[in-house]
């Protein structure tokens, strides 16, 4: 679309241009603006500042986010906008409306979102003239999500803001808690404000997106019945690290490692996402929830997917999300009878993490005293196509953990015969590729090397090849939503999930925690915070002759 721009009195998102200086050099191709304010040895110096300079700005718009007093919209939204606004990276004509019920004025909003910018944002400290150029373009609407009135109320208040920007470009943001999801999207579309002739809108969900098949299919539907397919934006922050957008630039913007990534080459494959932090006043959320709907459904099945998914035949967001939906149905399904055997749930009691005491899950605050909800869960499954027959990837991942560490580990096969015996009798170590996603993002390779020396007995020791993000680009990495905000406003789906793809991992997930209310819970709790989950999660993978990686 075309943004002409004729003389207008001097607006509030035009202070935040001149700031930011945009409006200097306003053109009607809003996609170059930024790019000519870097010089070439900023991109010589610094490439992950240029590669993100160098993308497209998106078209002026206005974001609401439902859920406004929410601690997404603190701790990560809010943060990330104005860390995007520091790099020049939203347009002239943004706008933010926060909605939610609290009865607040605009400058009440404001100044909570700044202590949240300056307690959160990937930048500090704040700085003032940018917070106030950002700021002017903050607006409050309180209502209640079940009333029309509301609706009304914020459908004049875009009116009023977009005669001022020119522009009738909206993305809505779902941060409530999901039981308003449906009612929102309703609303929205009985409001009329789910379509706009000339110009976008879009909706964003976040997680959790469903609590089973059967309701995300039905969220789905309700979603459906309002926006089509290409105007919803489901949100996995996990796709917006760019460690994780990495895998598969690793696997096929690279010659080398595609042609043994299968099962000729790769014994099994080990994800784990630990976390050492336990649940953080989120106890009524995930008491619903469990370690499997926070993070193995959406999370865990993004990583397992882009590990093992074929080639995209283009990197457009639908053929990548194909290649990503058939990996994921061709996940050997664990049937409810079979849930107990095949998966390793704990719970942790109290113990003490780096030094620092720390209560049990049931101590927690809105956690029954008998809970039975998994904060700690192990699995192996087997994905049943051509790459990958037979080759195992155990998940792991809990709360309370001894460190926070997400990886993902390709364990190769041994070779084929053993030239050099260990001296104690054991087999020289796997060569393993680890992915590491946080905190020490990189990528490193293990192998065995000789022992330097003139002794007759050879002696072999893993060493590592080690690539890391911070030696190599010097550069922090940016925060994930600052990634997908920047794409859902460019209208790039790539790094969203399709319908398709979080129902494939529904239907993996379905009917484990079916078989799970049909059984007996473990003796919670069985693990003490600060290790690495329940004995049983070693005696399940030592079954099959391996072994955890010990990170
Ligand atoms: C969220 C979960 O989706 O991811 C949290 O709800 C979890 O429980 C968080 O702590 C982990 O995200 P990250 O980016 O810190 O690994």
């Amino acid at each position: 679309m075309t943004v002409t721009a004729p003389p207008r009195p001097r607006l509030a998102w035009q202070a935040y241009a001149d700031w930011f200086g945009t409006a200097r050099r306003a053109s009607d191709n809003p996609s170059d603006r930024h790019n000519d304010k870097m010089t070439t040895e900023e991109r010589v110096d610094n490439p992950l500042r240029a590669g993100m300079r160098s993308q497209r700005t998106p078209e002026p718009n206005t974001l609401v986010i439902f859920g406004a007093s929410g601690d997404l919209t603190q701790r990560k939204l809010v943060p990330a906008l104005y860390d995007l606004a520091l790099e020049g990276l939203l347009p002239g004509g943004f706008s933010v409306v926060g909605m939610a019920r609290r009865p607040k004025s605009h400058s009440e909003f404001r100044s909570e979102m700044k202590d949240a910018v300056a307690r959160h944002s990937r930048t500090k400290p704040l700085q003032p003239s940018a917070w106030d150029a950002f700021a002017a373009n903050l607006h409050y609407c309180s209502a209640q999500f079940t009333d029309p009135e509301g609706y009304a109320q914020l459908a004049s208040m875009l009116e009023k803001i977009e005669s001022e920007t020119g522009c009738r470009n909206r993305l809505y943001y779902l941060a409530t808690p999901p039981n308003y999801y449906s009612e929102i999207t309703g609303r929205l579309g009985e409001a009329g404000l789910a379509s706009s002739d000339d110009c976008w809108t879009r909706i964003i969900v976040e997680k959790p997106f469903g609590h089973d098949l059967a309701s995300a299919a039905e969220l789905n539907r309700t979603l459906l019945g309002v926006f089509a397919e290409d105007q919803i934006y489901r949100i996995d922050h996990y796709l917006g690290k760019d460690t994780v957008q990495n895998i598969l630039v690793f696997r096929f913007a690279n010659g080398i490692f595609e042609p043994i990534w299968n099962r000729r080459y790769i014994d099994h494959v080990q994800i784990t996402v630990a976390e050492s932090l336990g649940v953080e006043g989120r106890g009524g959320y995930y008491e619903q929830a469990g370690v499997i709907r926070d993070i193995i459904q959406n999370h865990v099945m993004q990583l397992l997917s882009l590990a093992a998914m074929e080639p995209p035949a283009t990197f457009e967001p639908d053929a990548v999300r194909d290649e990503k939906v058939k990996v994921l149905r061709a996940v050997r399904p664990i049937p409810p009878e079979e849930a107990q055997d095949s998966t390793v749930r704990g719970q942790y009691g109290s113990g003490v993490i780096s030094g620092r005491k720390v209560v049990g899950y049931r101590e927690e605050e809105r956690v029954a005293k008998d809970s039975a909800a998994e904060t700690y869960l192990a699995l192996k499954l087997l994905i049943d196509n051509w790459r990958w027959a037979g080759v195992p990837f155990y998940i792991r991942s809990g709360k309370s953990l001894p460190k926070r560490v997400t990886e993902i580990a390709i364990i190769f096969r041994q070779p084929p015969l053993s030239l050099f015996p260990s001296t104690d009798g054991s087999r020289i170590d796997p060569n393993v590729l680890s992915i590491i996603i946080q905190p020490d993002e990189g990528i490193s390779l293990k192998f065995g090397s000789k022992v330097p020396g003139p002794q007759a007995a050879l002696r072999i020791r893993p060493v590592e090849m080690d690539f890391r993000y911070g030696t190599s680009f010097g550069v922090a990495a940016p925060d994930a939503y600052e990634r997908l905000l920047l794409d859902a406003m460019l209208g790039d789906a790539t790094l969203f999930t399709r319908r398709d793809e979080v129902e494939a991992a529904w239907a993996f997930i379905t009917p484990i925690v079916e078989g799970w209310a049909k059984a007996q819970p473990p003796r919670y709790p069985n693990y003490e915070a600060g290790t690495w989950g329940p004995d049983e999660a070693d005696e399940f993978i030592e079954r099959d002759g391996r072994k955890w990686r010990r990170l």
